[in-house]
Order: C-alpha cells, then structure tokens, then sequence
C-alpha cells in the first residue's frame, strides 16, 4: 500500500467534477463527484440517456473527460491510461463479440490478448468458462448463444487478466430473470470474496436495491443521489400502512387506531393509510390492535419506500422499469382474530 498523501485505496474510484460533452451533442456527463470503496459494488442507475455509458468509458479510458478528473485503483485515467487498463476489466454494452467463434475460442484470444504466457492460457480460459456456467456451450458457435450466455461470455473476457476494478455496464438488460440472478450470484462472488470492485450500471431498481452497497442516481448527466439503499429510502420516509375496514361503519374508529401509529396520507378508494412513526416492527401491534378492536380487515397493506420513490422525489420523474419496484400489498394474516365476528 501507497503511503501517498492521497488516502486513495489500492482498487477504488475517485471521481471529481467529471465532465463529457459532446460536439453539437448534449453535456451528456454534467459535473459529477463520487468514490467508490475497494471492494464495494456501486450501482449506477438512472434511465436510458442519463450519461452512464459516458461515465463508463471516461473510466475504462475509452473517452478523454472534457473536464474534471477521475482515479481508478489511484491511477488517472487522462494520464495514465496504460496503467488503468492493466487493472480493469469490462463488460460494456456493446460486447464485441465474434459470432463465428466459439466461446472457448474467444477465451484463447482474450488470454493471448493480455500476455499470459502461453502454458496457462487454456487453463485460464476453462477455468472461467466454468466459473460463468458455460463449460456445456464452450465449442458453441457463439452466435448460437442466448443473450445470458453471451452476457456470461462477456463478463468471463473481463476476468482474464484478474482486474480489481470491474466494469459492467448493464450487464443484465434484457435477460431473463435466472440468468440475471445467476449474473448477481457472480458480482457478489468477485466483490465479497476477490475484493474486486464492481461499478456496474443499471436501469433496474431491484439489481441497485439488492445488488449494490451504494447506489449513484443519475439523471441527464448529474448525480441526482448517493447513498446505501436503505439510507436512501430512508431519506424518502418511513414506510407506510394502509387497512381497509370491511365494515365501512367502522372507519372512524380504525382511524384512530391507526393514528395511534403514525400520521395520516393519502390512501386508495376507502382505504385509510398513516405514515408509521417507527419501522415497521410495530406492524404486529397494529394488527393487535384492530384484533382487540373487534374490527375486521379487508385489507393491510405495508408500503416500503423504494428507489423509484427517491427518484421521483429528486428529479420530479419516474424510473423507467419501475414496475419491478418491491412493495405491495400483505395478505392479512391468517390466525384468526379470536373473538372478533
Ligand atoms: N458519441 C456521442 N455523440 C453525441 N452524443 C452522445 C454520444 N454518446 C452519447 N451521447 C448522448 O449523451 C447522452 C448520454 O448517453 P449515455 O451515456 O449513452 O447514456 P446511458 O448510458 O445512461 O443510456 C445521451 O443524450 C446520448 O444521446
Ligand atoms: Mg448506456
């Protein structure tokens, strides 16, 4: 380890009024700050256009910075190009690959690619063919592939070389939901058990929420938020809870039960909903509460703030693909309410 007056970390990322604009084209990276830790997996997410592909290719050194600098792994991406490149790996959007070859075939290239002598190259081909799942369809053409395994593909090309840093920009648009979690089940492996760190882009709030330590929104070119998940939806609010009597003479009485709990919001059609003063470990002493009342529900729902919540309250706009997004309502439990009816 460096003992260089900078605190930089061996294999994070610092990013400082990082800028890209375009010839006649938009500011498409507009100023941006953020650190990655070592290690950590950073999501990058915001809808298509917001500037994450430019960021990546700033990093990656594919694109000069209009402005601003950028480390990675403590090395400056403008003037240390070379360097960089020894410690990256990436996965980019566009993965060029040959459809003609096959998978291991593609390996052998990458490994000769990268100078690793020749007795170990088929070996460190296989072993990372097997590492993404695909030793059954490594002598498969690769334009037989679906779009998880070329996905695969393209992520065990960017391990050649054993990078500390890992780029992976949308690596999971467009697959289907095993592939995508057989995706997350590696980026998680790198991070916890290499110490790799991941800057990984997404649309996808759940792959942010779940996969990332901390999330970077992006929106037209600025970093819009930056935190933990749970920090950052904890931001937006507690979570809230919405009954619907089933006897609509009831309400007033379930409303103040429930006020008991947090203040009131809006609810759906009949619904009374209150935003809870505590967590949501106090769902169980609602749920009492309206036992011991006698009072009957139709409905309980628990609302948890979600990424696209804080999106909505920082740019004004909802997330594409927001649909994914992880509240709902709770079937009521089905001990039931002794005494009541
Ligand atoms: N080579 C380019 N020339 C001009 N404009 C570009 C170029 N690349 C990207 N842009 C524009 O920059 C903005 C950000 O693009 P991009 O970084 O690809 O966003 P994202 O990856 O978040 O979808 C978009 O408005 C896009 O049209
Ligand atoms: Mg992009």
């Amino acid at each position: 380890m460096g003992q260089g007056a900078r605190k930089a970390q061996p294999n994070g990322i610092e990013v400082e009024g990082l800028v890209r604009e375009f010839k006649n084209g938009p500011r498409a990276v507009d100023g941006i700050d953020l650190t990655v830790e070592p290690g950590e997996i950073y999501g990058f997410l915001g809808p298509n256009g917001a500037g994450k592909s430019t960021t990546v290719h700033m990093l990656t050194t594919l694109l000069p910075p209009t402005a601003g600098s950028a480390r990675v792994a403590g090395l400056d991406v403008a003037t240390q190009g070379a360097e960089v490149r020894k410690m990256i790996g990436a996965a980019l959007q566009e993965a060029a690959l040959d459809p003609n070859l096959t998978g291991r075939e593609h390996m052998k290239l990458q490994t000769a690619l990268h100078g690793l002598p020749k007795a170990q190259r088929a070996r460190r081909g296989d072993e990372l063919i097997e590492r993404v799942g695909l030793s059954d369809a490594a002598d498969r053409r690769v334009g037989g592939y679906s779009g998880g395994m070329k996905r695969r593909l393209d992520l065990a090309l960017a391990l050649v070389h054993g990078p500390r840093v890992l780029f992976l920009d949308e690596p999971t648009t467009g697959l289907d939901p095993q592939s995508r979690a057989s995706l997350w089940a590696e980026v998680t492996r790198l991070s916890v058990e290499d110490g790799v760190t991941v800057f990984l882009t997404t649309q996808y709030l759940e792959e942010a929420d779940q996969l990332a330590n901390r999330v970077g929104i992006i929106d037209a070119g600025r970093i819009a938020a930056e935190g933990t998940p749970a920090a950052l939806k904890a931001e937006i609010g507690r979570p809230s809870v919405e009954v619907l009597p089933v006897d609509p003479a009831r309400r007033p009485e379930a409303e103040e039960i429930l006020l008991r709990f947090g203040t009131a919001v809006p609810a759906s059609g009949e619904a009374l909903s209150v935003r809870l003063n505590d967590g949501i470990e106090v769902l169980a002493a609602i749920v009492r509460s309206f036992d011991s009342a006698g009072i009957e529900l139709a409905s309980l729902g628990l609302n948890e703030p979600t990424l696209d919540d804080v999106f909505l309250a920082k740019t004004g706009r909802h997330l594409e693909g927001a649909g994914e997004a992880d509240s709902g309502e709770m079937p009521l439990p089905e001990a039931e309410p002794a005494g009541a009816a």
